[in-house]
């Protein structure tokens, strides 16, 4: 006899398909598929007459595709579901359909949403594809207006989000832990703490009291800016889009609703931050480097691009021309909005920046930092400018 194989053990959070998924994906059909379900994601993948059938029409075998997502996560999962319901309830088709959300073990989720056929991410569709202004132009139009069904929802559907966090300061508290992080990995960088600097012709003040001025400015500042739903991680990646005639079908995904009610210059930093050359960083971050000198007055950092082709390079800067053009239309009405923008930025350039900790990454961490340093330096001018304003007046 044969001994029986031994049973196979998984590595700890690994997915189980046969145990968890099959079953997950049968339960669902036996409680049957929303009539927009099938619409969107049910295919008729193979029809096979088996000849005869006398008094049936039609008799065969079919193999039916059902088209979804998967994704797997944590208990957040749950808030990005009702985020992104909600939002959809506002403007149908802002993020995929939810079709599901099924209770694994150890307290995991796996949703089940509509999948996005034959959609490009916005970061391909800037980076790597040969995507023409005016389509880009277009596709901008629509996350624009995606983002406004997010702060309607929150005007329309508040008490629905009330589980959703608040969260007052989305900057302060993650510049100075992020920056921390990467100054201490760092030992060349920690000469940015005590002395002034110069990237990309904006000046940087020392990092150290930097940090406390933006402490005491940020309480006053926020105070006085709208709160209102975010997406929570408006990146490019994070917006996908096709083309449907001469227009664009357009969603966004991924929303991190661990951000939650807060300023809504938290989205348009993260959008400006992959607009900007930083986005390099995550496509060709062999190319992105940045030297530091470092005399007795001070350092200058200057980021150093070589991208694999100019013309790449010219359509990325023209994205971000239109995007910036986009988030300054309002400006006017509101003194603090460019410097809570500035601000908006460089969180997020920190954050991509703390990510890169691997040693081959050192290059393009100091790359994204220097834009995230600029970031700071205008908006430590702008606030110094507003006080001699203010004093001036
Ligand atoms: N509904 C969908 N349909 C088709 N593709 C999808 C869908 N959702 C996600 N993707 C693809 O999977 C990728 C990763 O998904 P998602 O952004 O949700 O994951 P993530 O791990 O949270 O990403 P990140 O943290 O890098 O933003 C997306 O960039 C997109 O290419
Ligand atoms: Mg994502």
């Amino acid at each position: 006899m044969v001994d029986p194989s031994p049973p196979i053990v998984l590595p700890p959070g690994t997915v189980d398909l046969a145990s968890e998924v099959v079953p997950a994906v049968r339960a669902l059909l036996r409680r049957g598929l929303p009539d927009d379900f099938v619409k969107a994601c049910v295919r008729v993948g193979a029809f096979e007459a088996f000849g005869g059938g006398y008094k049936s029409e039609l008799v065969g075998g079919l193999r039916i595709d059902v088209n979804a997502a998967m994704k797997l996560g944590g208990p957040e999962l749950d808030r990005h579901v009702l985020l992104m319901e909600r939002v959809n309830r506002t403007r149908e088709r802002t993020f995929p359909s939810v079709q599901a959300v099924v209770k694994l073990t150890g307290g995991r989720r796996l949703l089940f949403m509509e999948q996005l056929l034959g959609h490009t991410t916005l970061l391909d569709l800037v980076y790597r594809r040969r995507t023409s202004m005016a389509d880009l132009d277009k596709i901008l139009s629509h996350v624009f207006v995606g983002v406004r069904a997010v702060r309607r929802t929150h005007r329309e559907q508040a008490r629905a989000l009330a589980r959703l966090p608040r969260t007052t300061d989305p900057y302060g508290p993650r510049l100075r832990a992020k920056l921390g992080a990467i100054l201490a990995g760092d030992r060349e960088l920690r000469v940015l703490r005590k002395k002034p600097g110069t990237v990309l012709g904006e000046n940087v003040p020392p990092l150290d009291p930097l940090l406390d001025a933006l402490d005491a400015w940020l309480p006053r500042a926020l105070s006085g800016a709208p709160r209102t739903l975010c997406h929570g991680d408006l990146h490019l990646g994070n917006v996908m889009a096709r083309r449907r005639g001469r227009g664009f079908s357009v969603r966004m995904i991924d929303p991190n609703p661990d951000v939650g009610i807060t300023d809504p210059l938290y989205d348009a930093g993260k959008l400006l931050h992959f607009a900007e050359p930083v986005g390099w960083a995550t496509i060709d971050p062999a190319h992105c480097r940045a030297t530091l000198r470092v005399t007795k007055r001070g350092y200058r950092l200057e980021p150093r691009l070589a991208p694999s082709s100019a013309a790449a390079e010219r359509r990325r800067a023209s994205f971000e021309l239109s995007v910036r053009d986009r988030l300054g239309a309002a400006r006017r009405r509101d003194p603090t909005r460019s410097a809570r923008l500035e601000l908006a930025t460089a969180a997020a350039h920190v954050g991509l920046a703390a990510l890169l900790t691997d040693k081959k990454d050192a290059g393009a961490r100091r790359f994204v930092l220097a834009y995230a340093l600029r970031a700071l330096g205008a908006f430590h001018r702008i606030v110094m400018q507003e006080a001699s304003g203010a004093s001036g007046a």
